[in-house]
């Protein structure tokens, strides 16, 4: 053995939380701004806990501690102590004021936490970014969230390089300073945790729309951004407004600032941010503009100003008592989100996209070494529990409340929910208590889903009684063990269904004990183990249609077979539920393909789409997804010896025979079809019909390049906007058509000076899969344009390669592996937040086949006894590698 592995330091633990010995009152924050060094005074103006005797004790990171006065008083040497990352203060009492002034080192803070330089020193602007815990990287402060203060900050700068000032809550003055400097200041009214703190300083220019809310507030609305792309931002500025309508009308929220800032930058570790009346967004999820973004990305901006918009209620008035109640503010806020894209959109549509990200993204993380539940018992580095656990699964629980108590009865209870816990840090217990007392239920079982880690398995079974016409549908459920949880409790189940008969008609459910008048669609709720459901009057055996709209986070078991799932995707009339049998039939067809069995499933899934793309009339970007089969990684979590490249092999093989079983000529015709009614517009009809020609061009690809290859590259050479000039790209570099390469350099130069547009091209390279990919990133990686230290150009190579190219990442030689650690420690270096999100790409190693699972389990042995990580990096390597 090697030398030992640093310890993790002892974990956060949820049951060990006390109610902070000091609080904040209110704070007054100067900073005297500068690229190099930056000087922040802090005044707290202090409470203490009479119940409580610890001294006062604030979080402070790397900071540079200029002076300390207590009451005035400037404290002599032995009356304070610094030491790992804790401020002791002596003598502080209830009432005390406290006086700390710190340098800070903005442009060389690479990890992109506290204050921070985005861009260049000539030309960038500084920033500040404090979830989670990135405000003691600032300034001394019990950096938790339920201590509320009310901030006032003072920002001072050189006018000519520093023109705009801007903090979170209302502008309360400005002014010229003699020495070529002046100062703005913002006082924030509304209490609020230090997470929610933010700066920005620097050359931007703004869009401004006014607003006025429901109860009649007049307000300002600024988007921010550099020049470059200041046209970029109209459509983040609508998507704002359009939020803010709905959360009024929804939810009878209104804004309650007099301003509202949004910044652009393209130096941010994640997507967006809900600092108080000033959120900061990733450039990815504000800019867009038809020449530089997808229509995929027009609605990830829609859905993520929403978002953090939305924060301003669900997280900003009523926020968290600790990091462990993270998803009630992301899970309701998800929640929240989903339900406006979906009126602002469609709404199966929308719930086929979350729900395909839940099973790409959660359902892998659940069923491994990561798994955690949404709301963890510990935890070591918290920002390596931004997961898709807490938001989407989160989001799936707040559905799940959602639908047992009605849009009425959640709309009660939301509204009792803000009511009472206005201005606090608030647990799940306080949500699930108000949504339950709102409506004089007990929620109380739904508590055990926030605890309890892995994706239940849902197994049911029918059983039709000819002679008494009725069906009895028994449910079971089962979570297996995931690590440190090895025994699992039954959980509240909701299942909504419907039985069809043989001719796809819906039937009236009488529900056995059920007084309320019969209806097609009914929802019953397994609250044991297991427990049969009987239906009365059912005149033929019928196939049921089981867990519609996704009602519960699970996996469903049945029987179905390749007859009863083909009546669903030709007969359901919720699209949902329609993609769901054909995504599961596709799953029986391919296993069949793997095993080399019989084809019943093949048959019936060939049959069932080429009728549906023949017949037409089908919607047709739900066509575009009934013509996608699963994705590889969901695929992967079926086996129990994983082989990326076969999974990638027959699901390509699968595909082509779609392909042909629908004909090249009927897809050629469709193509020309929908490229002849091309246009620019947004509208929900122009980007279905985009959606459905990229699907049948790539079904046409597979089968006839020849005819496609030509036609891709015409595409790209007129595309009036970016989904039909990417699309055309990833065409020919997935069918390696001659024509790539002068595309890709077409490409390269045309958006030489466009980083977004240019992340694409290094994502549409990165995820060509196959055995090569790895030589590609490498060359890619020499790109003059590719750095290690910005957290979108990362993404974009390395996480689309390891993350969604499995048959590229997991070459069998392992030398995907090798890279993604040598690339683990560069990045860890610089950015331990990012880093630490990559290594998530080796979860579910353990069930890899044994050749490939010999070298991740080298690998990752090897980077867990490294020293020297960060303890971002250091926890989830230890965890994954359980
Ligand atoms: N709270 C942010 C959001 O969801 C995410 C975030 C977390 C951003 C941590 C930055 C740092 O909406
Ligand atoms: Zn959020």
């Amino acid at each position: 053995m090697n030398a030992r592995p640093e310890q993790l330091a002892a974990p956060t633990r949820l049951d060990a939380y006390r109610a902070p010995a000091w609080r904040v009152e209110t704070v007054e924050l100067d900073f005297d701004l500068a690229i190099d060094t930056t000087e922040v005074t802090a005044r707290l103006h202090l409470r203490r806990d009479p119940a409580q005797t610890q001294p006062l004790r604030l979080d402070g990171e790397n900071l540079e501690l200029l002076s300390i006065t207590l009451d005035g008083t400037t404290l002599p040497p032995d009356a304070f102590r610094y030491a790992s990352n804790v401020l002791e203060v002596d003598g502080a009492r209830d009432g005390s004021v406290l006086e700390t002034r710190v340098r800070l080192r903005p442009a060389a803070n690479t990890a992109l936490e506290g204050l921070y330089l985005s861009g260049s020193a000539e030309a960038g602007f500084l920033l500040t970014q404090c979830e989670a815990e990135g405000f003691r990287h600032i300034t001394f402060f019990p950096d938790r969230p339920d201590v509320q203060a009310r901030y006032t900050v003072t920002l001072r700068a050189d006018r000519d390089r520093f023109p705009v000032l801007l903090a979170g809550g209302n502008p309360d003055g400005a002014g010229v300073l003699d020495d070529g400097r002046h100062w703005a200041r913002f006082a924030d009214p509304h209490p609020k945790p230090s997470y929610l703190f933010a700066v920005v300083a620097g050359r931007l220019q703004s869009i401004e729309r006014d607003y006025v809310t429901a109860e009649g507030r007049a307000v300002t609305l600024k988007i921010w951004s550099e020049a470059d792309v200041i046209d970029r931002c109209d459509y983040a500025m609508d998507a704002l407004e359009r939020s803010m309508r709905w959360d009024e009308q929804t939810y009878g929220r209104n804004y309650d600032l007099d301003v509202f800032h949004v910044v652009a930058t393209h130096d941010f570790n994640m997507g967006a941010m809900e600092n108080k009346g000033l959120n900061i967004f990733n450039a990815k999820y504000l800019l867009a503009d038809p020449d530089s973004s997808t229509d995929d990305e027009y609605r990830h901006v829609e859905s993520v100003i929403a978002h953090e918009y939305f924060h301003n209620w669900s997280g900003n008035r009523v926020t968290c008592r600790d990091w462990f109640q993270l998803s009630l503010k992301e899970g309701l806020t998800v929640f929240r989100e989903q339900s406006f894209s979906a009126d602002m959109n469609s709404t199966s549509l929308k719930r086929i996209e979350d729900v395909s990200l839940l099973r790409r993204a959660q359902f892998p993380e659940d069923a491994g070494p990561l798994a955690h539940p949404v709301r963890p018992a510990q935890y070591s580095e918290i920002n390596n529990f931004y997961t898709a656990t807490v938001y989407e699964k989160g989001a799936e629980l707040v559905r799940m409340l959602a639908g047992r108590l009605g849009p009425e009865g959640f709309r009660r209870g939301m509204d009792l929910y803000f009511a009472r816990n206005d201005g606090r840090a608030a647990t799940l217990e306080d949500f699930l208590g108000a949504l339950g007392e709102a409506n004089h239920t007990d929620l109380g079982p739904y508590l055990a889903w926030y605890g309890q880690a892995g994706t239940p398995r849902l197994h049911a079974h029918g059983e039709y009684d000819e002679a008494r016409r009725s069906y009895a549908l028994t449910l079971r459920q089962h979570t297996p063990a995931t690590s440190g949880q090895p025994q699992k409790q039954a959980l509240p189940i909701p299942v909504k269904l419907a039985l069809f008969d043989d001719d796809g008609r819906m039937t009236a459910l009488h529900l056995d004990g059920q007084t309320a008048k019969p209806q097609t669609e009914c929802v019953v709720v397994l609250e044991a183990d297991e427990q049969t459901f009987i239906f009365r009057g059912v005149p033929t055996a019928p196939v049921p249609s089981l867990l519609r709209g996704f009602s519960a986070p699970v996996i469903l078991e049945y029987d179905y077979d390749a007859t009863e799932l083909a009546l669903l995707l030709r007969h359901d009339p919720d699209g949902f539920n329609r993609w769901e049998a054909s995504q599961q039939l596709a799953t029986l067809a391919y296993v069949e393909l793997r095993d080399g069995g019989a084809s019943h499933a093949l048959e019936a899934w060939l049959d069932a789409l080429s009728v549906l793309f023949a017949h037409n009339d089908v919607e047709p970007a739900l066509l575009a997804n009934l013509l996608t089969p699963p994705s590889e990684v969901e695929w992967a979590e079926r086996e129990a010896s994983v082989d990326p490249a076969r999974i990638h092999a027959l699901r390509q093989q699968l595909q082509r025979q779609l392909a042909e079983r629908i004909g090249a000529e009927a897809l050629h015709q469709r193509y020309l079809a929908l490229a002849g009614e091309a246009s620019l517009s947004l509208d929900a009809a122009s980007q279905a019909r985009r959606r459905l020609k990229q699907r049948v061009l790539e079904l046409l690809c597979l089968i006839d390049p020849g005819v496609a290859q030509p036609l891709a590259a015409t595409q790209y050479a007129s595309a009036p906007g970016m989904t039909d000039r990417l699309g055309a790209l990833m065409a020919l570099l997935r069918s390696d058509a001659a024509q790539a390469p002068a595309a890709l350099a077409h490409y390269r130069q045309r958006y030489a000076d466009n980083a977004l547009a240019l992340d694409k091209w290094f994502m549409a390279q990165a995820q060509v899969p196959g055995e090569t990919a790895l030589d590609r990133v490498l060359t890619l990686e020499r790109d003059a344009s590719f750095t290690l230290k910005n957290p979108n150009r990362v993404q974009s190579l390395l996480g689309a390669f390891v993350r969604a190219n499995p048959s590229g990442f997991h070459r069998a030689d392992g030398a995907g592996y090798r890279f993604l650690a040598e690339r683990l420690v560069q990045l860890d270096a610089l950015n331990p937040q990012v880093a630490a999100r990559l290594a998530t790409a080796f979860n579910g190693w353990q069930r890899l086949e044994p050749g490939r699972r010999e070298a991740a389990r080298r690998v990752i042995e090897d980077l867990a006894n490294r020293e020297g990580l960060s303890r971002n990096l250091r926890e989830i390597v230890a965890n994954v590698r359980k």
